[in-house]
């Protein structure tokens, strides 16, 4: 990754990133609420979590590469950043939900350490499962 930067609770979304949402989710998140922190690297890629408030967990809400940089790394080397600075925040356990059908997101965190433990049915508008995911940092 090329220029790394972080985006911490209320800051504003730069332009590129707020595109990059869009394209990817087609609503863009906005502003950071005031639990939430970004890092990524400026115009490649950004990962958005929710951190806990009382308990050492964090969410990930997010995660993006521009379409013509995948399959090349990023997503595994921004995945590796966001553990250690989650870490460095006093995180101890990491949680996620994606679709079922979402191959390449499963892969990414397959080979990252995450196990899946559970299954929601029916968890997307469209009557998609969510397959749940969580992590435990070292
Ligand atoms: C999910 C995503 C972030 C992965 O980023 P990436 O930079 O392509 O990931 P990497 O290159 O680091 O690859 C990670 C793993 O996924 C695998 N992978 C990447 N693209 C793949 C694809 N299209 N099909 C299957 N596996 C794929 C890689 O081989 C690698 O696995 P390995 O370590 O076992 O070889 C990216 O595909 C993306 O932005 N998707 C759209 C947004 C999205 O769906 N986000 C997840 C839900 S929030």
């Amino acid at each position: 990754m090329k220029e790394f930067f972080h985006l911490g609770p209320g800051s504003e979304v730069p332009g590129w990133l707020e595109d990059l949402d869009r394209r990817c989710f087609g609503e863009p998140w906005g502003a950071l609420a005031g639990h939430e922190e970004a890092w990524g690297a400026v115009g490649e890629c950004f990962a958005l979590w929710a951190i806990g408030d009382t308990i050492q967990e964090a969410e990930l809400l997010r995660i993006a590469v521009e379409p013509e940089l995948r399959a090349r790394g990023h997503g595994h080397e921004l995945m590796k950043t966001c553990e250690g600075q989650l870490s460095r925040l006093g995180i101890r356990t990491l949680l996620l939900e994606v679709r079922v059908s979402n191959t390449p997101a499963r892969q990414l965190y397959d080979a990252s350490g995450w196990r899946q433990d559970g299954l929601r049915k029916a968890y997307y508008k469209d009557g998609e499962d969510a397959a749940l995911y969580r992590k435990e940092l070292g």
